[in-house]
């Protein structure tokens, strides 16, 4: 009980770039890219911000659940890349959709954080403290990555997806959810070093480091074990769910998970071609995607499940 998502959105900006338009920077090829992990293209911002597009996602999200951005009591962002370190993403979009009488906050779950935030709405409905949520992944990654480094910037991609999610005792829900900070090296990035009068620092210009066959075993190893836990812990057969909405990392992490799990490749949308891996954003994407395709019917039982950067991972079952 308790979760129903009754909009979604999606973001994208202008711009974006072929695997061609990234050969011309790093020694990579189309080829590579494609056969390795199955992007052919990503979008990258050139006027557009985390919070423009946290916006905009938003407010189709709202239309599409025709309710009033009045009603929203809670509104999460999900983001690594956020534009400001205050106020936060989430009470900028606050501010940019007029929804005044929500409590706003972020959070940083990495390539999790969409379905952490979802989970955190869900929490607070089971506790009765909230009923209408707008939460949302945005990201920039272009600000993030090395561009240098032609292991990692191939992968990211910018934009952003938003979901109205509202209490409903009616429906199946269901969550799981979990950390590894042990192995969290495997995704790395500083922040800001400390300058203070005490202490002098270099700012480095280095961008995100992945160790990415750790990172890859990781993925294929905790999917699998969300999705059993989840229809274990619910009672559910894996033949009951219609849709593994994965975060979109890369498309040979979720065929070896389709694999894993003995289900149909056709149960796992994919658009990592299109928009390659946009972290917290992917699963709303997906599934505004899915929604706005009318691929979504009242009544399917779906599971969403974010992994990566923490380590961490996030999986929910919810119901259309
Ligand atoms: N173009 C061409 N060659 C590349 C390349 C690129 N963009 N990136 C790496 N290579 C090269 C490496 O330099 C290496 O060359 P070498 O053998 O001469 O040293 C070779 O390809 C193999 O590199 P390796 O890192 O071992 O490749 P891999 O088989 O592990 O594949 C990933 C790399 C990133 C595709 C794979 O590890 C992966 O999918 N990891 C998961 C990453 C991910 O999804 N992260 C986000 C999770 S939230």
């Amino acid at each position: 009980m308790c979760i129903r998502i009754t909009g979604t959105g999606r973001s994208l900006p202008e711009n974006f770039m072929t695997n061609d338009d990234l050969a011309e920077i790093v020694d990579t090829s189309d080829e590579w890219i494609k056969s390795r992990v199955g992007i052919e293209r990503r979008y990258i911002v050139k006027n557009e911000t985390t919070t423009s597009m946290a916006a905009d996602a938003a407010l189709k999200a709202i239309e599409n659940a025709g309710v009033s951005p009045l009603d929203i009591d809670l509104i999460i962002v999900a983001s690594v890349t956020n534009d400001k370190v205050t106020p936060s993403t989430a009470c900028q979009v606050q501010d940019i959709i007029g929804a005044e009488n929500a409590m706003a906050f972020d959070l940083n779950s990495a390539c999790s954080g969409f379905v952490v935030a979802l989970n955190t709405a869900m929490a607070y409905f089971k506790a009765g403290i909230y009923k209408k949520a707008l939460l949302i992944g945005a990201e920039t990654l272009s600000k993030i990555v090395d561009w240098s480094d032609r292991g990692t910037c191939v992968l990211f991609g910018d934009g952003a997806g938003a979901a109205i999610a509202e209490a409903d005792e009616s429906v199946m829900t269901g969550l799981v959810q979990g950390t590894d900070g042990i192995r969290g090296k495997a995704l790395d990035m500083d922040g800001m070093p400390i300058n203070n009068p005490f202490v002098k620092n270099e700012i480095s210009g280095s961008g995100l480091f992945m160790d990415g066959q750790a990172v890859f075993k990781f993925a294929v190893k905790i999917v699998p074990k969300c999705v059993n836990k989840l229809c274990e812990d619910n009672n559910i057969d894996k033949s009951d769910i219609k849709y593994y909405v994965l975060h979109q990392a890369n498309s040979r992490i979720i065929q070896t998970v389709a694999k894993r799990l003995g289900e149909p490749e056709e149960k796992f949308p994919v658009n990592v071609h299109k928009y390659g891996n946009t972290s917290g954003a992917s699963v709303p994407i997906l599934l505004d995607e899915l929604n706005r395709d009318g691929k979504l019917v009242k009544g399917d039982k779906i599971i969403l499940c974010g992994f990566g950067g923490g380590l961490s991972w996030g999986a929910a079952l919810i119901e259309w």
